[in-house]
């Protein structure tokens, strides 16, 4: 029983982030990476793995990026979630992307905060009519009995014919970065990781040892 994985090694050696590369921007390199990841016909490319901390103990999610504006990422979700109830407490997250088929990982660090309601709802109205039913009835992360249970809530909404609108309950964050990091698979494992931090006036751009 189990699963050894310790022989399946892989070379990377699709590209390489070359100082001359790196451009002071780091929303423009991600813009790049990202929309070479679409090119790229990568599955799911704004998929990004949520971390959150309660407490002192992590807890990880994907969600999905919707868009990165005016200096930060934007993700859509319901406020009374595990996640939402963590962030209610810490602010601070990890945003953390993968795009096996470059061989690349885009690392966010930041704080969120809130979408304003118009914007929520501009977006929430956006969804098919499906998932806005959903995200209606859903009491996202809590216990429920059935899968019946959910069913029955999503029909019942539907026959009683109750107008589809945005619960308080659900909106946006915009995270806004201290630190992004990008990483390049790259040969014997030479990886390139540059970091960019965020000083009061612009950023600061460091290479670290993969
Ligand atoms: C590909 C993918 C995309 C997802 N996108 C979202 C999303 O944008 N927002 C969201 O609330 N949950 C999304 N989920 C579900 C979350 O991973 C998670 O199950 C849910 O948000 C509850 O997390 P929580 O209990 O930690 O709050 C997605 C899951 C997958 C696999």
């Amino acid at each position: 029983m189990g699963i050894k994985l310790a022989h399946i090694r892989k070379n990377y050696q699709k590209s390489k982030l070359s100082d001359g590369d790196v451009i002071g921007d780091p929303f423009l390199l991600f813009e790049n990476w990202y929309n070479e990841a679409v090119k790229n016909g990568e599955s799911e490319p704004n998929a990004m793995v949520l971390s959150t901390v309660n407490g002192n103990k992590p807890s990880a999610r994907i969600v999905l990026l919707k868009e990165l504006s005016e200096g930060s990422f934007l993700f859509f979700t319901n406020y009374n979630s595990r996640k939402g109830n963590e962030l209610k407490l810490n602010p601070f997250v990890a945003l953390t992307l993968f795009w096996p088929g470059l061989e690349r990982q885009v690392r966010i660090e930041g704080e969120v905060g809130k979408l304003r309601s118009d914007v929520s709802e501009n977006y929430f109205n956006s969804r098919p009519e499906e998932s806005r039913i959903s995200a209606i009835i859903s009491p996202q992360s809590q216990v429920i009995p059935s899968k019946k249970f959910l069913e029955d809530k999503f029909t019942g909404f539907i026959s009683a014919n109750q107008p589809i609108q945005r619960p308080e309950h659900w909106g946006g964050y915009r995270c806004i970065p201290e630190s992004i990091e990008f990483w390049q698979g790259g040969e014997h494992r030479l990886h390139d990781r540059i970091r960019f931090t965020k000083e009061i006036e612009n950023w600061k751009i460091e290479r670290l040892a993969p």
